[in-house]
């Protein structure tokens, strides 16, 4: 059998688990040091009450065969349909309807597998720096920035880490994420609106990772793209209970394929590109399990929403620490306020794994490196919220006491 040679093309190995592989070597050699993690984004707060008994209770229905569940429908079940439709979209004036709703094990393998729908020649667009997944799972599928098929949108501190609307040649595909991942940049209405404006114009589809949007804490900042007029011709979205609610490890999240987007075949005919995703998940996907869905229905209980909430705003804070410790150590700093991560650029001269290697070794905490989400990223680092406060200080004091 031939490999698939796009492989060749990634980096060897992913982010996160190069990150991973550094903090475990320098702990094995330092093992009276414990290292704060402050890379990947994981949550360290227990699962809230209401979801734990959800599942409790799930468990105890799969026991009996009367309200054993086997395997689920395709989309997800619709008491969870129905409730995202409400909750999240209904209830801020937003009409989606459970039918363009599909429930998945989460929004990184959404993002990834969405690419079985691009026709070959397609030119992707992303920011830089950016989340991995949207370059590696389009360099698997055979397009790089070498055949022109990965087209890199500026976005740097010129434009407080904002993408901007190119010029010029057209992208077939937009991904954009706010709050932002990794910059913690946050977009506004105008500016999403600049965007679906150019997708309108252009045929365009925009991708819009709205896994952060549980964090935007400023009333006047969207966190939908659906709240542009226009944008459900144009636009996917894709969410995740993973940071809202401590799902990380148990995997559910989903994503809004609206009746309204369609795209063309090579012959010309139009195509709901919703029919496409559902083709696509009937074939590869078997759905998330009935006991996570039931956990996922019960954030948006009354006691579920509150528990929810009151984690998000621990971490939050966690953010806005590091942040303010950041501003009083005079580096240069975004993100943090509506986001849970921080975006830091090193002082002069300083390249991110050098950064990441001085803080490992000086204040015993992993970061993660700015460049590992681009070249765009060199030179920065990204903190996260996601952790205890308890370790949030200890790094905040570790940091005070570095000369940089
Ligand atoms: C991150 O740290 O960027 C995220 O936790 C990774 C992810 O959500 O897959």
């Amino acid at each position: 059998m031939q490999a698939n040679s796009n492989f060749q093309n990634l980096a060897e190995t992913y982010l996160f688990a190069e990150v991973g592989a550094r903090v475990r070597k320098y702990q094995t050699e330092h093992p009276d040091t414990p290292v704060i993690r402050m890379d990947i984004g994981d949550v360290t707060l227990p699962l809230a009450p209401a979801v734990a008994e959800a599942m409790n209770k799930a468990v105890g229905d799969m026991r009996n065969a009367a309200t054993f569940h086997g395997y689920g429908p395709e989309q997800g079940y619709a008491f969870l349909r129905e409730a995202i439709a409400r909750h999240d979209y209904k209830a801020r004036g937003i009409d989606i309807s459970e039918d363009e709703i599909f429930v998945s094990d989460g929004a990184k393998c959404d993002i990834a597998n969405m690419t079985d729908l691009f026709a070959e020649d397609t030119i992707v667009g992303v920011p830089n720096p950016v989340y991995p997944v949207y370059v590696d799972s389009n360099i698997m599928a055979g397009r790089t920035e070498a055949n022109g098929k990965i087209v890199y949108i500026k976005c740097d501190s010129t434009n407080a880490y904002k993408p901007l609307v190119p010029e010029g040649k057209k992208i077939d595909v937009i991904y954009l994420c706010s709050p932002n991942n990794p910059t913690g940049s946050v977009l506004s209405k105008a500016d999403l609106k600049a965007w679906v404006d150019y997708a309108r114009a252009n045929g365009s589809l925009i991708l819009f990772d709205s896994a952060y949007e549980a964090f935007v804490s400023d009333p006047k900042l969207p966190r939908s793209i659906y709240e542009v007029e226009g944008a459900k011709e144009v636009a996917i979205e894709v969410r995740s209970y993973s940071k809202t609610a401590g799902f990380t490890g148990l995997r559910c999240g989903y994503t809004v394929v609206p009746a309204a987007l369609k795209a063309r075949y090579a012959d010309g005919s139009e195509v709901e590109l919703r029919k496409l995703w559902l083709r696509r998940q009937t074939t590869k996907f078997n759905g998330a399990s009935y006991v996570t869905q039931r956990g996922a229905e019960a954030i948006y209980s009354p006691e579920g929403e509150e528990q929810v909430k009151a984690n998000i705003a621990y971490y939050l804070r966690n953010a806005r620490m590091l942040r303010e410790a950041m501003d009083k150590m005079g580096l240069q700093a975004i993100g943090g306020d509506n986001s849970p991560y921080v975006w830091v650029k090193a002082p002069d001269g300083l390249g991110s794994w050098e950064l990441f290697d001085l803080l490992l070794q000086k204040c015993h905490l992993s970061t993660t490196p700015g460049v590992g989400f681009g070249s765009g990223g060199e030179g920065c680092i990204r903190l996260t919220g996601f952790n205890s406060y308890e370790n949030t200080l200890k790094a905040i004091e570790r940091l005070a006491g570095l000369d940089l």
